[in-house]
């Protein structure tokens, strides 16, 4: 069953999105929905062992997410071996990057706009960031090849995909990982792939597209990023883990690890066995609440806000806004000061007229924070006649 959390039962719980994100908080990638209850029984049953000491990721974890990968994501050749765990996907990021990237003069390639912290990975790595905007084709966001092959130089080593897509919502298409991937061999890239919200793909009939399902030997360019934290809300448990099926670049990417990151929790460990296993049908009704709440959305701003713009998100609870049309310096500000409803600043993600709107909360929420916005643009709109 999916419980929303009534408004503001989540303050003053050391939640960034509910301390620090002022009166209505539609930003970070939270989720007010609680975690499956399979989630919080096995952390229960955890706490209650009263021993907390260091803990592994154990062999039926590894299976666990072995299982997961082949029957939810296609993946047909997958070894535990492959996994290697980390507490987040953002160090993973810069991890990857210091490995791949190990001259000042060497670049990493982002599509923009993107899920900011990509978009900083080479200043741990000491190297250079290449930013190529994506392509609006036809009303649907797509890469820009021709810009990409401009782009591209033969210091450049590394590729940063997110797959699905934060914040455009896209699901790229199997032709479009492939010729991703073709782009890679060419250029000889490593291609670096964060799946974190490939289990949000909200339109039936679209499937994602796991870069572990490549082919050999493009396989052997991949390091696959993902987690149960966005799928399961237990982003603050902190367990995410990459699979990398080239040993030499496992390997490699370990050493640059050395002993710069603590071992994980062992919450982190029971949460996520039982988030892999016992989670799906909590999953299911998650969809469907996601789907309702993104379909309000679409038709609040189509009917009372129609200056914004927003493009068919086909995944993520993060709806991805174009606030142009307003006319204001800083949307995000403008809505902050003018609504007291927090949404992620575009600037951050490479688009200074865009928000990005976390709808994964009670419609109840949503509906009060779609009606702030809507008076505050009348206001606007009123103050300029
Ligand atoms: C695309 C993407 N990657 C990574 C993360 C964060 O991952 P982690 O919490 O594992 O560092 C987020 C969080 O919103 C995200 O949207």
């Amino acid at each position: 069953m999916i419980r929303f959390a009534s408004t503001d039962s989540r303050r003053e719980t050391g939640n960034i999105k509910w301390d620090l994100q002022g009166p209505i908080p539609f930003g970070i990638a939270d989720m007010d929905i609680e975690s499956p209850p399979c989630v919080v029984e096995a952390l229960q049953r955890r706490l209650n062992h009263h021993f907390y000491g260091y803990a592994y990721m154990t062999d039926e974890l590894r299976e666990a997410i072995c299982a997961y990968l082949r029957n939810r994501h296609g993946v047909s050749e997958i070894r535990p071996e492959w996994l290697h765990e980390l507490p987040g996907c953002v160090p993973a990021f810069t991890l990857v990057a210091r490995t791949v990237c190990h001259r000042p003069e060497h670049e990493v390639l982002v599509c923009t706009p993107v899920y900011p912290p990509m978009l900083h990975c080479h200043e741990d790595a000491r190297c250079r960031l290449l930013r190529v905007p994506y392509a609006n084709r036809d009303g649907l966001w797509t890469f820009d090849w021709e810009a990409m092959e401009a782009a591209v130089t033969p210091n450049t080593r590394l590729f940063l995909l997110c797959n699905p897509h934060n914040p455009l919502g896209r699901v790229w298409r199997r032709d479009e990982l492939e010729k991703v991937a073709d782009f890679c061999e060419r250029h000889d890239l490593i291609l670096c792939s964060d799946e974190i919200h490939c289990d949000l793909v909200l339109d039936e009939g679209l499937q994602h597209q796991c870069s572990l399902t490549l082919p050999e030997p493009l396989l052997q360019r991949v390091v696959m990023l993902s987690a149960p934290s966005k799928t399961f809300n237990i982003a603050g448990i902190c367990f995410t883990y990459m699979a990398v099926p080239n040993a030499a670049l496992r390997a490699a990417i370990r050493k640059t690890q050395g002993h710069s990151l603590p071992t994980l929790n062992v919450f982190a460990y029971a949460a996520s066995l039982a988030a892999y296993t016992q989670g799906w049908e909590w999953h299911e009704q998650l969809i469907r609440s996601l789907r309702a709440n993104r379909q309000t959305v679409y038709d609040y701003i189509a009917e009372h806000l129609p200056m914004l713009k927003t493009r068919h998100q086909e995944a993520t609870y993060l709806a991805w806004i174009d606030c142009s049309a307003l006319g204001v310096e800083s949307p995000h500000e403008f809505f902050l000061e003018k609504a007291d409803v927090y949404l992620d600043n575009g600037a951050n993600f490479g688009s200074p007229q865009c928000v990005r709107l976390n709808f994964a909360t009670s419609p109840e929420l949503l509906r009060m924070g779609l009606d702030a916005m809507r008076d505050a643009v009348n206001a606007l709109l009123a103050e300029r006649v």
